[in-house]
């Protein structure tokens, strides 16, 4: 007899069924939380997991009135919900099952756990409700990193949002910049001839104009200081090791219904790129990948080496430098684009989502941080065939990274 068989049935009374030690067994080990009452509302098993939600054990034989009246249960919204209101009571009259009922329970000592529960009633042969069974999922871990990503997505929309700012201020900035440099040389040409006029009424709309320029002047400086970026810290990336790193958190992002698989070609050489930014651009089109695939699906992430020229690569823009790429792609099985959508979703605050949900800000910030890295970006989209994003960063060094094992992590 296996080892851990003989602790099984110490833990039962003598002359337990085998049968019985084996539904005792799966209870036990069942990852959610289980309890079972008879017809009369007396708890007569449960299982750790519940006593672990409840925070405490129930008393067998004690109904379940009395225990689950000690505790709260609270709306997702955290509104009490009365006893006799409570799924639990009203099952008894109503011999229904009733299923994912998300709530909350307030424990004796007022900490709360958020659970989903699911409440069968149990018959014999001839109908008769013998009891019901409560199952009980812990939606503590769940709700924390639903709390973490939304904290992700906020911080990154802020940052996305000041970057688009900054853009646009310094070009404001800058073309202003410029007009008053012009009125600056004008005045400047004009103000011999007005020496010359010797007319103070002249002299003094004159010196009206000069201090109203020096003054735009200032404050257009002051805006291109404060738009200016600050310089980012470049440095040596291994591809593969940054997408392995981020692995965990895009699986968080983008949810259970979206596979995640990795294709991280071994030899993928180095690239040169702000880490950070890197990072917030990955998950900016994982994001977009989940919102393409609501009913859930595939996001692929690639890295492979290309060499790139103009007969290969059409996709170069006006800076291109033919020779050595490192490949990022982000490839998903989602709604695809139009190609009128396509044609548009650079542009900064274009979206196709509803209000509240997209600023439209994160391919622009995407492509403005690739370009800025010297790389290239395409995109290939068809309605209903999906979305295929590749970033491409000229190669740093000759150095290759580490072989990576297993596709999918
Ligand atoms: N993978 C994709 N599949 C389908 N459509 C996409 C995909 N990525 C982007 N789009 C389309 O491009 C539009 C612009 O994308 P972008 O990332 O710039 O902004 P957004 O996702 O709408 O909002 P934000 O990223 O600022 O929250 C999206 O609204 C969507 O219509
Ligand atoms: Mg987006």
């Amino acid at each position: 007899m296996p080892e851990n068989a003989l602790s099984i049935s110490l833990l039962l009374p003598p002359g337990t069924s085998l049968a019985s030690k084996l539904s005792h067994e799966l209870i036990e080990h069942l990852p959610v939380g289980v309890y079972l009452c008879n017809a009369q509302g007396t708890v007569v098993a449960y299982n750790h997991k519940a006593a672990d939600i409840w925070g405490e054990s129930p008393n067998l034989g004690e109904s379940q009135i009395k225990f689950c009246g000690a505790h709260k249960l609270l709306t997702p919204e955290g509104v009490h919900i009365p006893h006799h209101q409570t799924p639990l009571a009203e099952i008894l009259v109503t011999q229904k099952a009733v299923t994912n009922f998300r709530t909350i329970v307030e424990r004796r000592d007022g900490s709360r756990v958020p659970v989903l529960a699911n409440i069968v009633p149990l018959f014999d042969s001839d109908g008769t409700m013998l009891g019901f069974m409560n199952s009980v999922q812990d939606l503590r871990q769940q709700v924390a990193q639903e709390l973490n990503q939304q904290h992700l997505e906020n911080a990154l929309f802020q940052s996305q949002k000041m970057e688009v700012v900054g853009q646009i201020t310094s070009g404001l900035a800058h073309d202003f910049n410029n007009q008053l440099a012009s009125m600056s040389m004008g005045l400047s040409l004009m103000e011999r001839e007005v020496e010359a006029a010797n007319s103070e009424k002249l002299r003094r709309y004159f010196d009206l104009c000069k201090e109203a320029v020096e003054r735009a002047t200032s404050l257009a400086d002051n805006l291109l200081r404060f738009s200016r970026k600050r310089a980012k810290k470049l440095e040596r990336l291994d591809p593969n090791q940054l997408v392995l790193g981020m692995t965990s958190l895009i699986r968080t992002a983008v949810g259970a219904r979206i596979v995640v698989n990795l294709d991280l070609a071994p030899d993928t050489r180095f690239l040169k790129a702000n880490k950070q930014q890197l990072e917030s651009a990955i998950l900016n089109l994982a994001i977009n990948a989940r919102d393409a695939m609501p009913d859930g699906g595939t996001l692929d992430l690639s890295t492979h080496d290309a060499n790139l020229d103009r007969h290969n690569f059409p996709g170069h823009n006006a800076n291109f430098q033919p020779g050595s790429y490192v490949v990022i792609s982000v490839i998903d099985s989602g709604c695809g684009m139009t190609p009128e959508v396509l044609e548009k979703v650079f542009a900064p605050f274009f979206t196709t989502k509803e209000d509240g949900k997209g600023t439209g800000l994160g391919l622009a910030m995407v492509r403005g941080f690739v370009n800025e890295m010297n790389g290239q970006l395409t995109i290939e989209s068809e309605p209903g065939q999906g979305t295929c994003v590749r970033l491409y960063f000229p190669s740093y060094g000759t150095e290759h990274s580490q072989a990576v094992d297993g596709a999918d992590r």
